[in-house]
């Protein structure tokens, strides 16, 4: 047997004829950019999210960037930060959440993680802001591997030291932290549609979700050169727009993420029950410990014979991956650059983590022997 560790032709094959419903509505309009089909996805996960808008953008990655620039307009009246300006967030993420930092023109600041749940620490924000919070501009924190951050401990930091906040949503649309959707907890909220995300297109997309009208406005601005009409622009924009063909089947896929959502909780809660014998394995949090539904982007292990375990699947033909194996602050990007990324303490979680996570195949129409095969493979590396 063969186990990827997402199935997404299979995904895909199940609901064919809707996707390709999907392309002819957009092949007969010939409304290629910002049709219709971009405002309706807006509108459907802003009220799925439950914020008052939604803007689509070309890219997670995008997403943050104009994000940071929008934040940086609200506060300064311009579309990029200064080179003192400080942003809070993981080194134990992927780059696009710490390049787009740089990119707005601000510093990245790293501070340490939990090493069990893989978020960011609020803690050791709290710390971090206790001697620098003049700087500090916002808090970038990411729900990693679809596990939500302690909203609490971040907000109310946030709002104490009066900084912003904005969520990298990127692998946990649908996630909640208690009842609330991720997403909308800060200023803003930033989605990826990369294919194999939670809600994935056939290609790039990203949204941006907010409550605040500025924020809506300016990012709205930003994805289209910088103005509310493209052919005389007051601000230094991007061309950076959500494709109307990538909506239209986002719009079909959007119905199912709660049911594949729940699928992934069941699979997990069979990894969890079936795995949780063997000491040598670090188990994700169990979403009954911490009052969180995390939608399990990736379910991700903590084992000291990492490359060993990978290696057995492997030869098994499991596929597994390592998320992330180099921490952000280790990268040369961050180091000696202009405005270099500040660390601060010593980020052993992070480096530790990246030494032992290990993420298995989760699909949302895994099938039950699948997963009991992946879990007879990791037991037998263990006798
Ligand atoms: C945590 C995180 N942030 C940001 C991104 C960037 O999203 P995109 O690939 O859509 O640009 C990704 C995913 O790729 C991600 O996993």
């Amino acid at each position: 047997m063969k186990v990827p560790i997402l199935n997404l032709k299979r995904l895909h094959n199940s609901i064919k004829d809707e996707i390709y419903e999907a392309f002819d509505g957009v092949f007969s309009e010939q409304r290629f950019i910002l049709g219709k089909q971009v405002k309706q996805l807006e509108e459907r996960v802003s009220s799925y999210i439950g914020t008052k808008y939604a803007v689509g953008i070309a890219s997670g990655t995008d997403a943050l960037l104009l994000a940071l620039k929008a934040l940086s307009y609200k506060i300064y009246g311009r579309e990029y930060f200064k080179s003192e300006d400080e942003i809070i967030t993981t080194p134990f993420t992927f780059v696009a959440t710490a390049d787009t930092i740089l990119l707005s023109g601000a510093a990245p600041v790293f501070v340490d993680i939990d090493s069990y749940t893989y978020n960011i620490n609020p803690e050791n924000i709290r710390k971090y802001l206790s001697n620098n919070s003049s700087k500090v501009k916002a808090i970038i924190p990411v729900h990693l591997y679809g596990q939500a951050c302690n909203m609490d401990g971040i907000m109310q930091t946030a709002k104490e030291f009066g900084i912003y906040v904005i969520e990298d949503v990127a692998q946990a649309f649908g996630g909640k932290w208690k009842d609330k959707k991720l997403g909308n907890f800060g200023i803003a909220g930033c989605l990826s549609f990369f294919p194999t995300k939670g809600l994935g297109s056939f290609g790039d997309g990203g949204m941006v979700v907010t409550n605040d009208k500025t924020i809506a406005e300016i990012v709205d601005m930003l994805r289209k050169h910088g103005g509310k009409d493209k052919y005389n622009v007051s601000i230094l924009g991007h061309n950076s727009r959500l494709d109307t063909l990538q909506a239209s089947i986002l719009l079909k896929k959007l119905k199912y993420v709660e049911k594949w959502n729940e699928n992934k909780r069941k699979i997990a809660q069979v990894y969890n029950t079936e795995l949780s014998g063997i000491n040598d394995i670090i188990l994700p949090v169990a979403h009954n410990s911490l009052p969180i539904t995390p939608v399990y982007h990736q379910y991700t292990i903590r084992v000291k014979k990492r490359d060993e375990l990978q290696a057995y699947l492997k030869k098994k033909e499991i596929q597994t991956i390592t998320y992330y194996p180099v921490s952000l602050h280790k990268q040369k990007l961050f180091d000696g650059r202009v405005n270099p990324a500040r660390k601060f303490g010593s980020l052993k979680n992070s480096e530790l983590v990246t030494k032992q996570v290990l993420s298995l195949p989760i699909d949302p129409l895994q099938t039950e022997e699948e997963t009991t095969y992946v879990v007879n493979m990791i037991k037998e590396f263990f006798i």
